[in-house]
């Protein structure tokens, strides 16, 4: 880390490799959930040092609801214990925490924690952190969808006025578009994460699992993102 280093403005992680993690240790794969935790809230202070301004998180994708009941209970109980008693940290730090997702079908009692971390954080400033739980692009650009026709039948808009600025701003949140998403793990892919606000994002794949992406690995993926020349389809 140094100075002079650019910083992504938006940065998404697609935290993958809990379950390899554990399995490679002989351990369930709930452990492996259970470690992430440690490792995003040390990435969290992190980014915020050093001027992340929006982060957006995979946490739960809405396919993830194809995975045994025990595991998505598990991970459904851990979201409403690290929302209750790991986060409160990020009040103090000046992180605003906000959602991104369906909230169908998930628990009432976890969405009451999203709700009240949400709220307990909607004056700070520092850092934006995007919680994608129970989300999909597919799901959003749908919903997104029902958002502008319902608009148009009402008579707040007209054909003329869809662009891309309104599409965006109903989306789940009215994000900046992201500038480096890094995928633990080695999978070489999306899995339905943010495809819209990708368009023009840098792409970093380490092989390392994601409970093992600390400080360390982060700050070798920013040094990475460095050697990046983006063009934006212009010539430079
Ligand atoms: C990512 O780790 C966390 C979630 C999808 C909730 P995985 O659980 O996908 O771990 P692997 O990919 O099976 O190792
Ligand atoms: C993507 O990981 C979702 C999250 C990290 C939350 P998955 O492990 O669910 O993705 P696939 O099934 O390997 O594509
Ligand atoms: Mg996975």
């Amino acid at each position: 880390m140094n100075d002079k280093m650019i910083i992504p403005n938006h940065i998404g992680i697609i935290m993958d490799g809990n379950g390899r993690w554990a399995v490679k240790r002989g351990l369930p794969r709930t452990m492996g959930h259970k470690k992430a935790i440690g490792t995003l809230k040390e990435l969290c202070i992190h980014m915020a040092d050093i001027g992340v301004k929006y982060v957006s998180l995979y946490a739960f994708s809405t396919e993830n609801f194809k995975r045994e009941v025990k595991e998505v209970n598990f991970l459904m109980d851990l979201f409403i214990n690290t929302f209750e008693k790991e986060f409160g940290f990020l009040k103090e730090r000046d992180v605003k925490i906000i959602f991104s997702g369906r909230r169908e079908p998930l628990p009432e009692k976890v969405l009451n924690a999203m709700d009240d971390l949400v709220n307990d954080t909607k004056n700070n400033k520092s850092l934006v952190l995007n919680i994608c739980i129970n989300y999909g692009s597919h799901a959003e650009i749908v919903d997104m969808t029902k958002k502008l026709c319902q608009l148009y039948k009402d008579g707040n808009i007209s054909l003329d006025d869809i662009d891309e600025e309104l599409l965006m701003k109903n989306m789940y949140n009215d994000l900046p578009p992201l500038d480096y998403v890094i995928r633990t793990s080695g999978e070489l892919r999306l899995s339905n994460f943010m495809m819209y606000q990708a368009s023009y994002a840098e792409f970093y794949f380490p092989e390392v699992l994601f409970p093992d992406f600390g400080v360390e690995e982060f700050d070798k993926a920013l040094e990475e993102f460095q050697k990046r020349n983006r063009r934006f389809g212009g010539i430079k």
